[in-house]
Order: C-alpha cells, then structure tokens, then sequence
C-alpha cells in the first residue's frame, strides 16, 4: 500500500485520485478525515504525530512533503515496513543556489533527513506551480485589474497533477530510486500573460498592474507566510526577463508533455469566478 502525507493539498489530493484510479491500494493521511473530501475508496486516515506507527501498518511506499520530513516519524515509516519514500521538494535546491535562503533550508534540510533515514528515497523537485496564480483569485473574484509585483517575471508553471502524475509513476514503478527529478511546466510565461490567461479561462478581460515591490504588503501574498516575503520577492526579482529552466522530465517518466499554463487556468476557472 502507498501512504501519501499531506492527502489534501494540491499535489497530495491529485495523487489520491490518482491511485484511486489506478486501483491501487492507497492510505490518505491527513489532519481532519471528516472535512477531507477524499474519495470514499481511500483509506483515509488522521495523520497524527504523537502516534504515527498505526498509520504505516501494510505501507510500503510513502509520498510527503518537506514539512512533515522529520527524523522520528522517517524511522516509525521505516520500522513499521515502509521501504521507499517520495518527497514533494523544490527546485530551489540547485546547483549554485543561496543555501541560506529559508525555502532552501526547509527543503534541503528534509532531503538530508530522508538521505539518513535508511530509506530509498527519490526527490521532487518542481519550480514554482502553476497554483500560486490563486495569490490573485480575491483581486479576480472582486474585479478585473490584477495589482501585482514584476509583470514581467518569467516562470515555467507546472500543474499540479502534473507532478501527481510523476509522483504516481515513481510510486508505481521500479527505477527512480534514490534519484531527484527536476520538474516544470512547459512554456514560459509571464505574470501578465497568466492574468490573461485566467481572464480567457473565465471569459473576461483582465489587467495586471504592477507595484513597486516595496510597496507590496501581505495583502497580496495571500498564501505565503509573512516571515518569507522577503525572501519570495527576492526569487521573483531574479526571474524578472530571465527566461526559466523548462525541463521535459513530465513527459520522459509520464509519457504525457506537461500542460501548459492556459490547461490550468481552464481546469480552474471557477476558483476565480
Ligand atoms: N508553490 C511553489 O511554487 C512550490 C515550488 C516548489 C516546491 N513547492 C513545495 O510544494 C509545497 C506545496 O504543495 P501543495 O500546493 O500541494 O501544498 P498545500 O496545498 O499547501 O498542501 C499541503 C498539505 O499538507 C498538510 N499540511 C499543511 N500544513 C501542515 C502542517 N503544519 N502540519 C501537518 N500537515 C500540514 C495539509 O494536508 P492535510 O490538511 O490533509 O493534513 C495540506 O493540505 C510547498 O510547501 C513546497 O514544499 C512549492
């Protein structure tokens, strides 16, 4: 059975359904079963720290993400008969890249945990989602101009199911382990053209306007953390006319080319209506 940590965020929810479809045999941890929404064939269980081992009973394979990557609950995995983990990382770990940046202490430090666990492991690492376009879903929802940082900040977003996609396979499949995967979307795109891109999606014009970034407080981070604003506005500084890293790993392990960044807006419409 696969256990997959995290069951309803964007990545782990695409990857329960998944397997669901797959058939194969899934164990959906997470936090509050009740609200959780997950479909009725997972084996949906709360995720709770103080008694993690009951929760890997028959789990030979683990999907988490970075912030439940802790020694302890790697060595219950690990007693309890879990043998290969898959960890949602980033691609921030990089060669080259400023180790001293928080987003790369969190997901370096859960990578070297995983390394000492005694467990095969293989990394994800993607670059920024496609998801984090829902930072602008109240400005959306409440009209049709779109004040944001960089318009011209240029990434290669990658769907979510998309790295659901690559993390089924290398749950399912022999081959991956101990290897990272450098995952993106397949086009790059800037800020502007995504606000676009999710105005045809909802059938109205949009208009990003953009705002000097020290003028740009929390109210338009919705979704990070006040404590890594700072350093978010530095990654996106960087990727201001600096064409991104586009890598085909989606379609070499999947079979299938990523989607591009218009798919997702489609696929969302309605969480900006
Ligand atoms: N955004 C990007 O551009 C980007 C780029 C590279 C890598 N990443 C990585 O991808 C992650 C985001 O993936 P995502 O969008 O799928 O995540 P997400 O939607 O935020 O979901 C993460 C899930 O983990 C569980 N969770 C959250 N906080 C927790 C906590 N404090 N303790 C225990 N469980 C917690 C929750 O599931 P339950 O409520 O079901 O327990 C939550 O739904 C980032 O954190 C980062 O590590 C992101």
């Amino acid at each position: 059975m696969i256990a997959v940590i995290g069951a309803t965020g964007n990545v782990g929810r695409a990857l329960v359904h998944r397997l669901v479809a797959a058939n194969s045999p899934v164990r959906a941890l997470t936090r509050d079963p009740e609200r959780s929404g997950l479909p009725a064939q997972a084996d949906t269980v709360r995720f709770q720290l103080d008694d993690p081992a009951p929760l890997f009973t028959g789990v030979t394979r683990l999907f988490l993400y970075a912030h439940a990557t802790t020694p302890a609950l790697l060595d219950t995995a690990r007693r309890a008969g879990v043998q290969h983990v898959v960890l949602l990382s980033s691609g921030i770990i990089a060669d080259g890249a400023d180790e001293t940046h928080p987003i790369h202490i969190v997901h370096a430090t859960a990578e070297q945990h995983i390394r000492d666990s005694g467990l095969t492991w293989t990394f994800l690492r993607p670059n920024a989602f496609a998801g984090n376009a829902f930072q602008w879903a109240p400005q959306i929802r409440a009209g049709n101009t779109v004040r944001g940082v960089f318009a011209n900040s240029l990434t290669a977003p990658i769907h979510e199911d998309d790295i659901a996609a690559v993390a089924e396979r290398v749950l399912l499949d022999e081959g991956h382990e101990n290897t990272a995967h450098r995952l993106t979307g397949p086009e790059s795109i800037s800020n502007t053209e995504q606000i676009t891109a999710i105005g045809q999606a909802i059938g109205r014009p949009l208009d990003y306007v953009e705002v000097p970034p020290d003028q740009a407080g929390p109210e338009l981070f919705p979704h990070v953390p006040p404590h890594m604003l700072e350093g978010m506005l530095k990654i996106f500084a960087a990727t201001v006319d600096t064409p991104p890293e586009i890598t085909t790993t989606v379609e070499g392990i999947t079979g299938v080319p990523a989607r591009p960044f218009s798919i997702w807006a489609k696929d969302h419409a309605d969480d900006f209506r």
